[in-house]
């Protein structure tokens, strides 16, 4: 990184991801953060009583106060969370308003596998960051995209949302064999990369990382070998089940939380949008955690809740 000062704007800087991302970005010298959230009086004071960071005021509709936020950033990153009125319109307003201001480089809100390789219509949350890198790819001459590319958050694949794993009963809940692999990172690992990607200004594109890259069975083995249990492995039918199971449970639930773990299980399992290209070594400075790893830090009874801890 070069002496001179980088500003960083990061839209929804309270979220989980975004916390950590700052923790790792101030660790590097001359970094400013200004970042966004819609109620600045509910932010951490660890955010708002720090001298290197900025916060504003702004709701994913607010152009001019995006406007503000953005001001003389060289990096805008997208950490808020939500459903499509936040991952794609509010995406978008937070894309123009960069390119309005000015801002070379923009991180989309991704840290995912690799969903290039979906179709629209696989899932509707990674829909809106197809249509967002694609929105970025017709604005290239304007600002360049980054898309980190992680695969899970370790924390979040342990959360019973996913409904893959019931680590009360030691159940992992696989289909077809279980035996496909999918890349895991921690929400740290991959807040580190970013961090590193951001302070290198010549960083662009698609930067894939992995903890670990196991099959649903593999995972088991390590679980029961870490915590001393005989894990089992419940069969829960094929994929073409799952996505005849899914597709009416979208017809009779409109709240997208009711399937959407339903919908990771099958993308995350049949190996759909797998990460090819994992590229850790770029990254020489950071020590993935394992998943082996992970369960030697995390004990068994907090899996399930270690994301509501982040
Ligand atoms: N690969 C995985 O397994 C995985 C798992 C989880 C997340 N992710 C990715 O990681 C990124 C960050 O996720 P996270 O877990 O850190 O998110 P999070 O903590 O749930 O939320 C981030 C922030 O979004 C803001 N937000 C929520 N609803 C909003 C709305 N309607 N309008 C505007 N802002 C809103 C909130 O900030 P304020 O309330 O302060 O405005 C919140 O602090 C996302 O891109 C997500 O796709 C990946």
């Amino acid at each position: 990184m070069s002496d001179s000062k980088l500003t960083v704007t990061i839209a929804g800087i309270t979220g989980r991801f975004a916390r950590l991302l700052v923790k790792y970005l101030l660790k590097k010298p001359n970094i400013h953060i200004n970042g966004t959230t819609r109620d600045t009086s509910k932010a951490p004071a660890s955010l708002s009583n720090n001298s290197r960071i900025t916060l504003f005021q702004a709701t994913t509709e607010d152009t001019e106060g995006l406007r503000k936020a953005l001001k003389g950033a060289n990096v805008a990153v997208y950490c808020a969370l939500g459903w499509h009125d936040v991952m794609l319109d509010g995406q978008k307003k937070f894309i123009d308003a960069a390119i309005a201001e000015g801002v070379p480089r923009y991180v989309a809100g991704d840290w995912t596998s690799d969903f290039r390789k979906l179709k629209v219509g696989d899932h509707e949350g990674k829909d809106d960051m197809k249509h967002i890198a694609a929105y970025l790819d017709e604005r290239q001459d304007k600002i360049k995209a980054i898309h980190v590319l992680n695969g899970g958050f370790m924390e979040t694949v342990f959360s019973p949302f996913l409904g893959f794993v019931d680590t009360e009963k030691d159940e992992f809940y696989i289909r077809e064999g279980g035996n496909i692999k999918s890349a895991m990172t921690t929400y740290g690992d991959a807040a580190a990369v970013t961090a590193e990607v951001i302070a290198d200004r010549n960083a662009s594109g698609y930067i894939e990382v992995a903890g670990s890259l196991l099959s649903a069975v593999e995972i088991a083995k390590i679980y029961g070998q870490v915590y001393g249990v005989e894990p089992k492995l419940v069969d829960r039918g094929s994929f073409a089940e799952a996505k005849e199971q899914l597709a009416q449970l979208k017809k009779d639930q409109p709240n997208p939380y009711a399937w959407m773990g339903l919908n990771y299980q099958i993308i995350v399992w049949n190996g759909q949008n797998e990460l090819d290209n994992a590229d850790n070594a770029r990254f020489s400075n950071i020590k993935f955690t394992t998943i082996q790893d992970y369960f030697q830090r995390v004990k068994k009874e907090k899996l399930a809740t270690e994301m509501g801890e982040l």
